[in-house]
């Protein structure tokens, strides 16, 4: 069971649980998502009984696991995390689902990775809370149907596309997560700060949440680091001088964007003009998996202005090359050059 379930949040920063907010009300943006949990919560609640599966949507680092946390701190149930691509076989996901009492959350993260066999066995626990298991095989198998407590389903993605019809449908509420914007950052940075004992001002906190590329996970790992320069100064303040050097040093510029970001934009303008260029051909032109660039690095880059998706391919946008310190045609003109 221990390499199907965890009983506490994955993260790789261990840290990062203590700052982690438990409450809704704690939780801070995503004002849509977090009314609609209020309400659905509280009803169950007020009906006495569990809470509807709750689908969790959006690029990472935005609150998928933390909104997992706090759904469970908020029911009162007990919290089992997995992921999709550890469930391999139907026999898995069984001995997961008969493990669970009544009220338990069961939070299975990337779930568009579940492999298709496994994914029908959830279809029927998930509507009836029961269990279709295939015992034997040949012309001896037979199905044994087993009960399973009522749960709550607490699925996360990165894409809801990327989940077949069938398993999206059997959500009772499917929640997109939206990139955070400057001012909601500010106030996690703030919040963050404070739980770590350091001072910061309103201004240095618009200026990290102005690098965050409107995601949480990046606002306070920035925080993080740049608490490391004040610290190493023996000061337990965040001052912009602080905030410079770590943005130096870090080679965030501006817009937020990192070394990976830029050498994107100037792969899409030198190698490939300027684009169109397909995505398995940008991504192993950057050495990085499809799946690295299309779901950690584009979805900011899109949101950000700076590429464009067309039906042939990505094209870097004028923004894209002022993130890179060129314009549209010297950028041409240095491939012509070539
Ligand atoms: N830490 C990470 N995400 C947060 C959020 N949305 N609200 C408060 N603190 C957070």
């Amino acid at each position: 069971m221990g390499r199907l379930l965890s009983s506490e949040p994955q993260n790789e920063d261990e840290s990062f649980v203590s700052i982690r907010p438990l409450t809704l009300n704690e939780y801070i943006g995503q004002k849509n998502v977090k009314s609609r949990l209020d309400v659905a919560i509280r009803a169950a609640k007020m009906r006495g009984e569990v809470l509807d599966h709750v689908l969790l949507a959006g690029p990472p680092g935005l609150g998928k696991t933390t909104l997992a946390t706090i759904i469970d701190h908020e029911t009162g149930g007990r919290l089992h995390t997995t992921s999709g691509p550890v469930i391999e076989r139907q026999g898995d996901l069984a001995a997961v689902l008969t493990s669970l009492s009544t009220g338990d959350i069961l939070f299975i993260d990337e779930i568009h990775r579940l492999p298709h066999a496994v994914e029908e066995v959830l279809y029927s626990a998930m509507e009836d809370f029961k269990l279709d298991i295939l015992v034997g095989k040949g012309p001896g198998a037979r199905t044994v149907r087993l009960s399973v407590s009522p749960f709550t389903l607490v699925g996360a993605t990165t894409r809801s596309g990327l989940l077949t019809p069938p398993l999206r449908n059997r959500f009772g509420m499917v929640l997109e997560l939206d990139f955070y914007d400057v001012k909601d950052l500010s106030e996690i940075v703030k919040r963050t700060a404070n739980i770590l004992g350091v001072e910061i001002s309103e201004k240095c906190a618009t200026e990290i949440a102005k690098r965050s590329r409107g995601t949480p996970r990046v606002a306070n790992r920035l925080l993080k680091r740049i608490r490391d320069f004040a610290t190493v100064k023996s000061k337990n303040e965040i001052t912009l001088e602080t905030l410079e050097e770590a943005f130096d040093s870090m080679k965030i510029d501006i817009f937020g964007l990192d070394e990976m970001d830029r050498k994107i934009l100037s792969k899409i303008a030198h190698d490939y003009r300027g684009g169109p260029v397909g995505l398995n051909s940008l991504a192993a032109t950057v050495s990085l998996e499809s799946e690295t660039v299309s779901e950690v690095y584009e979805p900011y880059l899109l949101q950000g202005g700076f590429v464009a998706r067309t039906a042939r391919g990505r094209i870097i946008t004028i923004k894209g090359y002022a993130a890179i310190g060129e314009s549209l045609v010297s950028a041409k003109n240095f491939k012509y050059k070539e």
